[in-house]
């Protein structure tokens, strides 16, 4: 399976902070916001990952990011012009996807949890689409779902005045090959967006849509408002000086998926310098026999 971060838009909800930095650059407590949804893909076992960015950003998320060798991936990077919609990433990806199947995961969206693990890795094999709902108190911020009395997907809209429930889907979604075929259908939104929720009723008009519910051991934040940016920063910093480990630290997810080996760790952790960040890799790579 491949995977796409989709990391481009104006940010414009967290202006003046992304007039001049891309959302996804921003500081999440202690690292880039981007590497947590990229830890996410890792974590999953995807290697192959495609980075889509604004023209103008693209420039530093190379410098942060690399081609990924280090971190025993490969990574590729594109363009989206204008913030015209996240079903787009599947038609700028095209090539990238070839026949594979792929995950896309929002730049801007952080996981965290028990099970989380399981739950992707569960996921690699899909045939059809397989998304999931998270239940929240302003479901009208995002992709709602809604389920008949038997737990079936009843309706998925997006960004409905009046949400049919209180699940939101959240930024991660995994697709057999078909999303392609399906992404160049869609038409845009009144918002002028190529929705993805778009996509996800086609696979459900289909009856090739599953729905898991993440349940409460899990969390999930997006962070493209200033209080939700806020929100996510405490919780990384409050449950990393906890329990003392890190959240969405790339290297340490490449060595456990068996990405990269102990020698590899220990190089890495140098490339960052006197930061907490490079200390805990340092602690890591010299605790591993
Ligand atoms: C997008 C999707 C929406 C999804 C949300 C998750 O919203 O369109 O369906 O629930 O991401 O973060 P946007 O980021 O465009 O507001």
């Amino acid at each position: 399976m491949k995977g796409i971060i989709l990391a481009g838009g104006s940010g414009t909800r967290l202006f003046p902070i992304t007039i001049a930095v891309s959302k996804q650059l921003l500081p999440v407590y202690d690292k880039p916001m981007i590497y947590y949804p990229l830890s996410v893909l890792m974590l999953a076992g995807i290697k192959d990952i495609l980075i889509i960015t604004t023209p103008h950003d693209q420039v530093s998320f190379k410098k942060l990011l690399g081609d990924g060798t280090e971190l025993g991936c490969n990574f590729q990077y594109a363009i989206q012009e204008q913030p015209t919609g996240l079903a787009e990433a599947f038609i700028i990806g095209e090539k990238f996807i070839d026949k594979e199947k792929v995950a896309l995961v929002l730049g801007d969206n952080i996981f965290y949890g028990n099970g989380l693990v399981n739950l992707l890795r569960s996921k690699i094999n899909i045939e059809g689409a397989s998304i999931f709902a998270y239940p929240v108190k302003d479901p009208e911020r995002y992709g709602v779902v809604e389920f008949d009395d038997n737990k079936k997907v009843k309706s998925i809209e997006e960004k409905p005045a009046k949400p049919k429930s209180k699940f939101a889907i959240p930024g991660l979604y995994f697709y057999d090959n078909k999303v392609v075929e399906y992404a160049k259908k869609v038409k845009p939104s009144d918002r002028g967006e190529k929705e993805i929720s778009t996509i996800n009723k086609m696979y459900m008009e289909a009856g090739n849509l599953e729905v898991g519910e993440m349940t409460r051991g899990m969390s999930w934040f997006d962070t493209g408002t200033v209080e939700s940016l806020d929100d996510a920063t405490e919780f990384i910093r409050v449950l990393q000086n906890r329990q003392s480990t890190m959240i969405g630290c790339i290297e340490e997810v490449a060595y456990l998926s068996k990405f990269i080996r102990k020698p590899d760790l220990k190089k890495l952790s140098k490339k960052y310098g006197k930061s907490n960040y490079g200390k805990y890799l340092k602690q890591l790579s010299d605790s591993i026999i």
